[in-house]
């Protein structure tokens, strides 16, 4: 491996280059979607860091495949990582400081776990007023089998003392110029769940670099930004990690406030777990149909609880009707849900659909506003046209 500085030029040199190649000719094209290699049909909402987005029609899936799934980086991806030079730090307050190479993560027992991965900011661009940050449509969510060990082991490894409270972690992504690295934390309660992971592996192959490569953490149920990818580094801490993705980084506030209200730090919180939520994949939105039969399909999840009910509405919200939920199921894992629909009429049509939840928790009408546009979860909505 080259040095540290020679690593940067690569890394931030390397994206951007092999960005620029595609995707401004795609743009300058005027398509809609651009090609990432890889990554083919995804949406690009940021090229500068790469941001791709699933387009909600190829959420037909249980496992949503690898190329399908959608990318969330703040900064550089690290250009080029050596397998036998990687290493994980384990410090703070533990009894036995670790490091530990990727032979050893190897012979610690593997876990896996179907986590529904999703970003707070997802369906941001759907909160009025505006907010700033990725306008993300509705496709910043997937669901993979992440593999690996599991965090509690490692942790138990090197001995976790009585002040630990918080879990930092830290990944080598490039960081540009002055902006602050990504360094976010997790209770301890939740990093000695066994389900929380540092996956190597999605979907049954070694994660691939966009995903993380070569370990990230997997935090279940909770927004994605609790789930560092290219991690190198874990302190145990007596307090959360502090930095501008902590604070005033990921916040909700703790009181529903006015849309447009500015929320002082002190009145928020850090997020956590995901809403319950639902998305309809087909018919897609502006689809013109045939008359006959369709079937309205979709996909619904809940973060740390269980999706109990998806309910599917073709006359804008009027009346509701029960979708079945498909077999696949797993704790953290999405559910697919199907509704057989007949239009009995030609002309427009609304249709809707509202998951709920075994805490519960029922899909809104509207979404709560925030002003960092965090879990969009109002029901999902689409206008479609039978044709005569
Ligand atoms: N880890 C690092 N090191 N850097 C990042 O920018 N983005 C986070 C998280 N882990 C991020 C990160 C966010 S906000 C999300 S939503 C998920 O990664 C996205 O994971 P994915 O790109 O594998 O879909």
């Amino acid at each position: 491996m080259g040095s540290r500085r020679e690593f940067l030029r690569t890394a931030s040199a390397g994206a951007l280059a092999d960005l620029t190649s595609k995707t401004l000719l795609g743009a300058a094209a005027g398509q809609a979607t651009i090609s990432v290699p890889g990554k083919e049909g995804l949406i690009v909402r940021s090229y500068r860091f790469l941001d791709l987005e699933t387009p909600v029609e190829y959420m037909t899936d249980w496992i949503t495949p690898i190329p399908h799934f959608f990318v969330r980086n703040h900064m550089f991806e690290p250009a080029e990582i050596d397998a036998k030079e990687w290493t994980l730090g384990i410090g703070g307050e533990v009894d036995k400081p670790l490091s530990l190479t990727l032979a050893d993560l190897a012979k610690i027992p593997v876990y896996s776990v179907t986590n529904t991965l999703e970003c707070a900011g997802n369906g941001r661009s759907q909160q009025s007023p505006r907010v700033p940050g990725i306008q993300w449509g509705k496709g910043a969510v997937g669901n993979a089998r992440f593999s690996g060990p599991s965090l509690k082991s490692l942790l138990e490894k090197a001995g976790v003392k009585d002040t630990a409270k918080h879990v930092v972690f830290r990944g080598s992504d490039v960081v540009p110029g002055k902006v602050p690295p990504f360094i976010r934390s997790i209770p301890i309660e939740k990093a000695m769940d066994v389900d929380t992971l540092v996956a190597t592996h999605m979907n049954g192959a070694a994660l691939t670099p966009h995903h993380g490569y070569p370990a990230r953490v997997i935090t279940p149920g909770w927004a994605g930004a609790a789930s560092c990818k290219w991690l190198t580094q874990i302190t145990v801490q007596d307090k959360p990690a502090d930095g501008n993705f902590m604070l005033p980084g990921y916040r909700m506030p703790n009181q529903p406030v006015k849309p447009g209200e500015a929320v002082k730090p002190e009145d928020t919180h850090s997020v956590t777990g995901l809403a319950v939520k639902s998305l309809i994949a087909g018919p897609i939105d502006g689809a013109k149909l045939k008359p006959g039969s369709q079937v309205v399909r979709g996909v619904a999840w809940a973060g740390e609880a269980d999706i109990t009910r998806v309910e599917v509405s073709t006359d804008g919200g009027a009346s509701w009707n029960l979708a079945q939920l498909g077999k696949d199921q797993a704790k953290y894992a999405w559910r697919l849900w199907s509704y057989p629909w007949k239009p009995a009429r030609s002309g427009d049509y609304t249709i809707l659909s509202r998951a709920t939840d075994s805490q519960g928790r029922v899909q809104p009408d509207a979404a709560v506003w925030n002003p960092s546009g965090y879990f969009y979860d109002a029901c999902d909505q689409v206008k479609v046209y039978v044709q005569a």
